[in-house]
């Protein structure tokens, strides 16, 4: 009998927070039991970049992988959904067309689902190796297609996100913003008309979304740079590893939104040395 007690309200909580209901009311500590401990031993980087389809972050990142080899740095590049076998599988679900029906909410867990795997399976083990790692897309990209487009309250999303992450954030977050009369265009432009699942919305639900990452980037003015996607491919390029060699020099401020370790030291000169 001893015991019970306490151990029953656990499972309710537990119960609770699975289901998102209550995840916003309990302090982030908790929040993160996977990485508790951990946190302050990832002496990694870790960069995100987001943006609409369309706005040219595969180019970019292409561009990005060869400014770090040239400088003889050997980032992870990742990607979300994907990334891991079982992340893979979980991106085939979301993705293919012939999915029709999957409902917002479980749209959003299964997003939550792969970042958890990657999260645990690649980031992590990275970032406490002193890598850094650099993911298309992350977090953002769920508060603006499922919460902002989609429509799903906002703190669900952080929610879910919060426990699938263990409160990870990116150190430095690249915005490549595109209006969504654009979108199209480019993506014909690239030689890839729209083919998944996401891509056949409207402007309608991409207005939404880029309405979402600009609110994002209002709130995160200094994790979050917004770079116009309108510029040329090298302006583009120009911007993110000005950026870039800024956070990685030490240059830049720290955000001051909660960065991806709980007290992490500044970067410094350390990466360019
Ligand atoms: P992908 O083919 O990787 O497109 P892109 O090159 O534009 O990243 O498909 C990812 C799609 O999934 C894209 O339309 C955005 C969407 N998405 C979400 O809706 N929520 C999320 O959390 C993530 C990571 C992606």
């Amino acid at each position: 009998m001893v015991g019970t007690f306490p151990r029953t309200i656990l499972r309710v909580v537990d119960i609770y927070l699975f289901c998102g209901a209550g995840v916003d009311l309990l302090p982030r500590g908790l929040l993160s039991l996977g990485w508790k401990g951990q946190k302050r031993k990832m002496k990694g980087i870790f960069l995100t970049i987001e943006g609409l389809d369309g706005a040219g972050k595969t180019t970019q990142l292409e561009l990005l992988r060869d400014w770090f080899r040239k400088r003889g740095y050997d980032p992870l590049f990742t990607r979300e959904p994907g990334g891991t076998r079982v992340g893979d599988g979980v991106r085939e679900l979301l993705l293919n067309r012939d999915y029709t029906g999957l409902v917002p909410l479980a749209e959003a867990f299964l997003y939550s689902a792969s970042r958890a795997q990657l999260v645990a399976e690649v980031i992590v083990p990275a970032l406490l190796a002193g890598r850094i790692v650099v993911c298309d897309r992350f977090v953002d990209s769920s508060i603006a297609y499922q919460g902002y487009g989609r429509g799903l309250p906002r703190d669900f999303v952080e929610g879910i996100n919060r426990r699938a992450t263990g409160d990870l954030k990116p150190h430095l977050t690249l915005l490549l913003d595109l209006e969504p009369g654009l979108r199209l265009e480019r993506l014909e432009q690239q030689g890839e008309p729209p083919r998944d699942r996401l891509e056949v919305e409207g402007d309608a639900f991409y207005t939404r979304v880029r309405e979402g990452y600009l609110e994002l980037a209002r709130e995160n003015p200094r994790r979050i740079r917004v770079i116009s996607a309108r510029q040329s491919i090298m302006a583009v390029h120009g911007q993110i590893v000005q950026y870039v060699a800024e956070f990685l020099s030490g240059s830049a401020p720290r955000p001051r939104e909660k960065a991806g370790r709980a007290k992490s030291p500044r970067p410094g000169g350390r990466f360019l040395g």
